[in-house]
């Protein structure tokens, strides 16, 4: 029997955000390989493997298998968290997925916001929209952490219930600011994306614009404040 399960550093990242003792709900877990390793690794004494479809589903029982953990990990086959019960779990997480798939499996249950639920969300697109319908939906935001494979940088949010103050736009796009290494990278990154849609807004006659840059313009001052408190943080 396998022992140990070396998790991608997405994965890690996401693996490191869930508390310690709690029954898990992996929701999009294709291989499990999210709540394999941290059964494995006796963080949490069970968990919920769940997917939207038969052929993840079955590799996720062929890695529950392969590690020995049968009766660790129950499997559902639902849509986001149809199939699972509040009182079933106390952390849920949704990797590897767009942003607005996140939301949308949230706002179909809203037991997610009315109980003292963990949630790590590890969205791949549309992060700054994941975040606005966070702050708008009864939910807070109380970390984020990057993690790096190869040339990509990903993020992952550990959210509760709550309220959460409001984010400039520039928070929108990057999250509040930390010390964190990668957050200067991560930066660059999105300066990056807005100095191309600047340019890209350059040459449009699109009536909206003007308006258009000028949010650009102060997410780019917003970013660039950002990169100079993080710069400070590192001396
Ligand atoms: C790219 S994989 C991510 C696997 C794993 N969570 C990870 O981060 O490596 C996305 C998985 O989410 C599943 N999925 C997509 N939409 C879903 C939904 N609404 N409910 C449950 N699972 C969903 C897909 O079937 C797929 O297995």
């Amino acid at each position: 029997m396998a022992k140990k399960l070396e998790l991608t550093p997405r994965l890690r990242m996401v693996a490191d955000l869930i508390p310690e003792g709690v029954r898990l709900a992996d929701v999009g877990t294709d291989h499990a390989y999210l709540p394999a390793a941290l059964v494995l690794e006796g963080k949490i004494p069970s968990a919920i493997a769940a997917d939207l479809r038969p052929g993840p589903l079955s590799r996720a029982k062929t890695t529950v298998r392969a590690y020995g953990l049968n009766g660790r990990i129950a499997f559902r086959l639902c849509d986001g968290l149809k199939g699972i019960g509040p009182e079933e779990v106390g952390a849920v997480a949704i990797a590897g997925m767009g942003g607005e798939t996140i939301a949308s499996i949230l706002s179909a249950a809203p037991w997610t916001r009315e109980r003292d639920m963990t949630l790590v969300l590890q969205p791949m697109s549309s992060i700054s929209d994941l975040r606005l319908w966070l702050s708008q939906n009864g939910y807070e935001i109380v970390q984020e952490e990057l993690s790096r494979e190869g040339e990509t940088l990903y993020t992952a949010l550990l959210v509760r219930a709550g309220e959460m103050a409001p984010l400039t736009p520039a928070e929108l796009w990057a999250g509040r600011n930390s010390a964190a290494p990668l957050r200067g990278e991560w930066l660059d990154l999105w300066l990056g994306k807005t100095e191309r849609a600047l340019a890209g807004l350059s040459q449009s006659r699109q009536e909206s614009a003007p308006q258009r840059r000028r949010e650009l313009e102060q997410v780019r001052s917003g970013l660039l404040e950002m990169k100079k408190e993080w710069e400070t943080w590192q001396r």
